[in-house]
């Protein structure tokens, strides 16, 4: 009996430091739409890209990188976990916003799960795939699209209609703003100072500003 109770402490302490790099490997994360519903952590080296996606959904959650924002010509994955088995699948949507399950499938499930509530899913997938039905995942900022909806993926395929949808521009590789500025670069914020900020939907705002002299050609990077 004591000699079980000491491997039980063993398993414990393993399964704790796999939890821990696991959640140092997502270092960034960003909630997709207004509420928090849908909520994606990543993590990236030179030629990877590890997400996480924790979804207030027990049916299937719906990622895509789009080239505008919209769903045509979209790279999508769509998955989640139904009677307690996690799937994942790589489609793409064509100039039409018909969906395709892709011939080669380049995003790879790294585990799933469900609760009463949430369903979290996390995969990879390389940075540049070399599948035109891919989209590569650049320095750049990207327009990415999500979805959630109440049911599982069943035989006859998504049900795109009822899901929870939106998008947002994200940059995967470079999440912060301070990063890869050229050394020697000058950098001059423009700032409006006091301004109140009406209360009605759309305001625009024009504000003139003086840049600082310089004495020859500059680029503007940012
Ligand atoms: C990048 O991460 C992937 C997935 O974790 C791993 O297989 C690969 O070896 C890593 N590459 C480098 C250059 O660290
Ligand atoms: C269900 O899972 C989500 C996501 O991991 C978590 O935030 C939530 O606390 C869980 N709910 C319960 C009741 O454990």
């Amino acid at each position: 009996m004591r000699a079980r109770g000491l491997w039980g402490a063993v398993v414990v302490v393993l399964a704790a430091v796999r939890v821990e790099v696991r959640a140092r490997g997502l270092e960034h994360s960003a909630a997709l739409d207004a509420g928090g519903r849908y909520v994606l952590k990543w993590g990236f080296n030179g030629t990877s890209i590890t997400f996480e996606i924790e979804a207030e959904t027990r049916g299937y959650v719906g990622f895509g990188l789009s080239p505008n924002g919209a769903m045509a010509s979209a790279d999508l994955v769509i998955g989640g976990v139904a009677d307690g088995v996690p799937y994942l699948q790589d489609y793409f949507a064509d100039s039409n916003r018909a969906v395709h399950k892709d011939p080669v499938q380049n995003y790879r499930l790294l585990y799933g799960r469900e609760n009463h509530t949430h369903t979290v899913l996390g995969f990879s997938r390389d940075l540049e795939t070399c599948d035109p039905n891919d989209r590569a995942i650049t320095g750049s900022t990207m327009r990415v699209i999500w979805a959630l909806h109440r049911e599982d993926v069943g035989p006859s395929g998504t049900q795109y209609h009822g899901a929870n949808r939106g998008r947002k521009s994200l940059r995967f590789l470079n999440p912060g703003t301070s990063t890869n500025i050229p050394p020697g670069t000058s950098i001059y914020d423009m700032r409006n100072v006091n301004v109140p900020v009406p209360d009605k939907d759309t305001t625009y705002w024009c504000q003139m500003f003086k840049m600082p002299e310089v004495q020859k050609k500059h680029h503007i990077i940012r």
